[in-house]
């Protein structure tokens, strides 16, 4: 249990929000496991039509904790990590998952929308997925879902340089359903979400086992955690998670004469 998620059902709509907006809801590991819980107790329980995902504050969320990526790398992370449980929860929702997003959504917090099948974006949404930046690689199944959906040149840009993709950009890509001014994004959402709760719950899900295969993603989720966890572990990460506590930016080429 965590403070830093909210959890409630509105007529049959489970929504979840991410409630850490002193550190831009960043995502600890107590946070992945309370989503992981409520999305997996959502496929067995006929009071959730769909799930909404969305955040508090200013901005979706700023993605993983940084601070958290550190302490693995250290070594000085103990107990169960709830982050493949909760990828696993995504990539094997049988329930339509909708997204709500204000400001910036950083890396899994932009490669979980490929998951959701209607994402609301606010006009100042900022979708972004920088884990080249911090010395790490994509994940989520997003190495194959962001390619298949945006195309090779956008989605390896997206990866490679870390820019943020603004809201109309992310609409014309595909990356979203719709683009609403920020103070009508929650009730746009709602609107959506409660259209979709109204339909056969039967075929929607149907459809969607149709249009996704949990486990080519499966698949894909766990070739990137082994690359992801061995990335985490290089003087690489280490530069860029140092930098991320000292405020500054990275330095990677004076780490050119040593092994990545
Ligand atoms: N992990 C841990 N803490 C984070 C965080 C993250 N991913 N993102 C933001 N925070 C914390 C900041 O350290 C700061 O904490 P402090 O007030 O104790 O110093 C607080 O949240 C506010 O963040 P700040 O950077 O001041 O807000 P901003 O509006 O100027 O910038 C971001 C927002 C998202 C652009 C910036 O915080 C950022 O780049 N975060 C890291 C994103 C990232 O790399 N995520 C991982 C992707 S794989």
């Amino acid at each position: 249990m965590t403070e830093h998620i909210k959890i409630a059902n509105d007529g049959g709509i489970l929504s979840l929000t991410m409630a850490r907006p002193d550190k831009k809801n960043a995502l600890t590991n107590a946070m992945y496991g309370a989503l992981a819980d409520a999305i997996e107790a959502a496929e067995t329980d006929p009071a959730v039509r769909v799930v909404l995902i969305r955040g508090e504050g200013d901005m979706f969320t700023a993605g993983n904790d940084v601070g958290e990526f550190a302490a693995i790398a250290a070594g000085n992370v103990q107990g169960e990590r709830h982050v493949s449980r909760f990828l696993q929860s995504l990539a094997r929702s049988s329930r339509p998952l909708v997204a709500a997003v204000q400001g910036r959504a950083v890396g899994i917090g932009t490669t979980m929308l490929l998951h959701c099948d209607l994402v609301v974006l606010a006009d100042n949404a900022l979708l972004s997925t920088p884990f080249v930046s911090l010395a790490l690689v994509p994940e989520a199944a997003s190495s194959l879902l962001m390619p298949l959906r945006i195309g090779y040149a956008r989605a390896y840009e997206m990866f490679a340089l870390g820019e943020a993709v603004d809201a109309g950009s992310a609409l014309a890509w595909g990356l979203a359903n719709r683009v609403v001014p920020l103070d009508k994004l929650d009730s746009e959402a709602r609107a959506l979400a409660a259209r979709l709760a109204k339909q056969p719950a039967g075929a929607v899900s149907t459809t969607k086992r149709l249009m996704r295969n949990p486990e080519v993603l499966m698949a894909q989720i766990l070739a990137e955690s082994e690359q992801f966890a061995a990335r985490l572990k290089t003087v690489e990460a280490r530069e860029a998670f140092t930098a991320f506590a000292e405020r500054r930016p990275p330095d990677f080429l004076k780490l050119a004469k040593q092994p990545a």
